[in-house]
């Protein structure tokens, strides 16, 4: 069975698919630790990120290795990732991994933005987890804060409206439900209630 997962950032996805892929005895990838580890290394050499032939040269390269970096994690790769995810040949780099991971025997969960409309267009089940921008920024900043980091509401609010934006209006891949995903709205679920809706939703269409 293939779970594909996509949503805006900050929506809650990563924590759901790793507790659907154990549920379901599923590996799990987290495809934008793709675009993260891309926009590090770029960042790293230098590079000009609206440079897509630049970009997707890394992209082409990109190994396991870079995919263990320790720095991917934060808003700062997140912002990087999502200003070279724009790009074609960066995009069209990382198509064959995703779908060879897909083709797992059993099959797998994948995260990301595009993963029901373009890398698995015929997964089993398909959830498109959302959440307002006021809520996502404000689990956001909850977060920040509990880790001792000083955060402003308001900033952090800006930081995912803009996301969004990039992610939703770009040309290729554009961040958006595929026509038979399942929409899963976690503004007023806790983690537990957004884990039991996407468990009645697979269970339903498998
Ligand atoms: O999901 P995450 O916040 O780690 O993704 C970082 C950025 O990578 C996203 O904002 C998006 O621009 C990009 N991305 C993407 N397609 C994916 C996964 C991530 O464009 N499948």
């Amino acid at each position: 069975m293939i779970i594909a997962i996509d949503g805006p950032a900050a929506a809650g996805k990563g924590t759901l698919a790793e507790r659907l892929a154990a549920h379901y005895g599923l590996p799990y990838l987290d495809t934008g630790l793709l675009y993260r580890a891309i926009g590090r290394l770029a960042h790293d050499r230098g590079i000009d990120l609206d440079d897509a032939a630049a970009t997707g040269a890394i992209a082409r390269a990109l190994t396991s290795g870079d995919l263990a970096r320790d720095d991917l994690r934060g808003r700062e790769a997140g912002e990087l990732a999502s200003r070279v995810a724009v790009h074609p040949p960066v995009r069209a780099a990382l198509v064959d991994f995703q779908r060879d991971f897909a083709a797992r025997p059993g099959g797998a969960v994948l995260d990301g933005r595009d993963i029901g409309t373009v890398i698995c267009p015929g997964a089993d089940v398909k959830l498109f987890v959302t959440a307002s921008a006021e809520v996502r920024a404000r689990r956001r900043t909850d977060e920040l804060a509990a880790k001792g980091r000083d955060v402003d509401y308001a900033r952090i609010l800006a930081e995912v409206r803009e996301r969004d934006e990039r992610d939703s209006t770009r040309a290729t891949a554009p961040l958006r439900p595929a026509a038979d995903a399942v929409i899963i709205d976690t503004s007023g679920l806790d983690r537990d209630g957004a884990f039991a809706a996407a468990v009645a939703a697979i269970d339903a269409r498998r």
